[in-house]
């Protein structure tokens, strides 16, 4: 058995490796780390799923073999939370069909949303309720579930037509969790508004290393609130990447248990006390068992986080 130190030390060996050497390494590694749900208690593993981008253009595809790998290496590793949106292409019937083929349904914490004005993100977009309730309905039937864990109003968009029937289907015992995401900034005043006036139970919003908006006023006031923070595009979609391109992980990063770039990433996004879940969106194995090590071990510490960001500040391309 190995101890965490000799995990990390294996883990950054076998990035380029075989999947199974990552594998061994990740189960040696121990338990992903936990975070109450805040209105709750209930605990739910910090490093979670995505669906849009990769996993969405995979999901357009004949062969979801791959994407069958990543669900399976997400909930065998301890994983639960999977975000998806009727938004997302076929991802919310694809992984409904992986899930319920693979036995997996009642392992996964099912994260969906509503958007029936299909004009995400522009403010003023009007949705009919009707096409609202339809929408959610074909949710429930392509996951094949009879509850839902958390359903969230897509992008602020037309909240005072989706709000009340996502609060209705909570009170009717089938949806568990309500919430609303953003992941823009000229959204945030509005999100703020129903963060201080309704009963939330999360809010989806984008946080990263190089983009912290969103630690001025939506984290301290979901911790007052007790508002769950699922966090969305932890590596800035692929531009976090980008900018690291031909640069090590500093050693530094050891003393948190990084050994890649996207367990820098992710483990910046869960040491703030703020974010109960991260869900990065893959369509790879491999980059789903790298991103479930961003869940485990040590966090960084305050210091470590101010490190962390000035490392990132410091190159170009912000
Ligand atoms: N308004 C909203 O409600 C909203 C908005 C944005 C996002 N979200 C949610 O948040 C999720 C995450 O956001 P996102 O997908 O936009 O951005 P992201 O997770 O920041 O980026 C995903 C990208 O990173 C790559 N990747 C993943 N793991 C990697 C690894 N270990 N190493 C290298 N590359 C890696 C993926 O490619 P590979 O497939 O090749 O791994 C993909 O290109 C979404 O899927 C969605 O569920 C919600």
């Amino acid at each position: 058995m190995l101890n965490r130190r000799d995990f990390f030390r294996t883990a950054s060996c076998v990035v380029g490796g075989s999947l199974l050497a990552d594998r061994a390494a990740l189960l040696a590694a121990g338990p992903m780390i936990t975070r109450a749900v805040p209105k709750t208690g209930e605990m739910l593993p910090m490093v979670g799923l995505g669906s849009s981008a990769t996993f969405a253009s995979m999901a357009r595809t004949a062969d979801a073999q791959a994407l069958r790998e990543v669900l399976k290496t997400l909930v065998d590793h301890g994983g639960r939370v999977f975000d998806t949106a009727p938004g997302y292409g076929a991802s919310e019937q694809v992984a409904g069909d992986i899930a319920n083929e693979l036995g997996l349904r009642d392992k996964i914490f099912w994260a969906t949303k509503v958007n029936a004005a299909g004009r995400e993100g522009l403010s003023g977009a009007k949705a009919d309720p009707a096409k609202a309730r339809a929408q959610i309905e074909e949710s429930f039937k392509k996951f094949r579930l009879s509850k839902i864990d958390l359903l969230q109003v897509h992008d602020v968009v037309d909240v005072a037509t989706h709000l009340p029937i996502v609060k209705e289907l909570k009170q009717a015992g089938r949806v568990r969790y309500i919430g609303i995401t953003s992941t823009r900034e000229n959204q945030y005043a509005e999100l703020i508004g129903y963060m201080k006036n309704e009963p939330l139970d999360f809010v989806g919003v984008d946080y990263a290393v190089d983009n912290r908006e969103v630690e001025k006023e939506i984290f301290p006031l979901a911790q007052e609130r007790k508002i769950g923070i699922l966090n969305y595009v932890p590596f800035g979609r692929t531009r976090l990447f980008a900018r690291v391109k031909g640069q090590a992980v500093p050693a530094w990063a050891s003393e948190f248990d990084a050994a890649t770039w996207a367990q820098f990433f992710l483990k910046f996004a869960i040491s703030h006390p703020a974010v109960t879940v991260v869900t990065p969106a893959t369509s790879n194995p491999k980059n789903m068992l790298d991103n479930l090590g961003g869940g485990m071990g040590r966090l960084p510490n305050a210091d470590h986080r101010k490190r962390m960001v000035a490392l990132i500040d410091g190159l170009p391309g912000a």
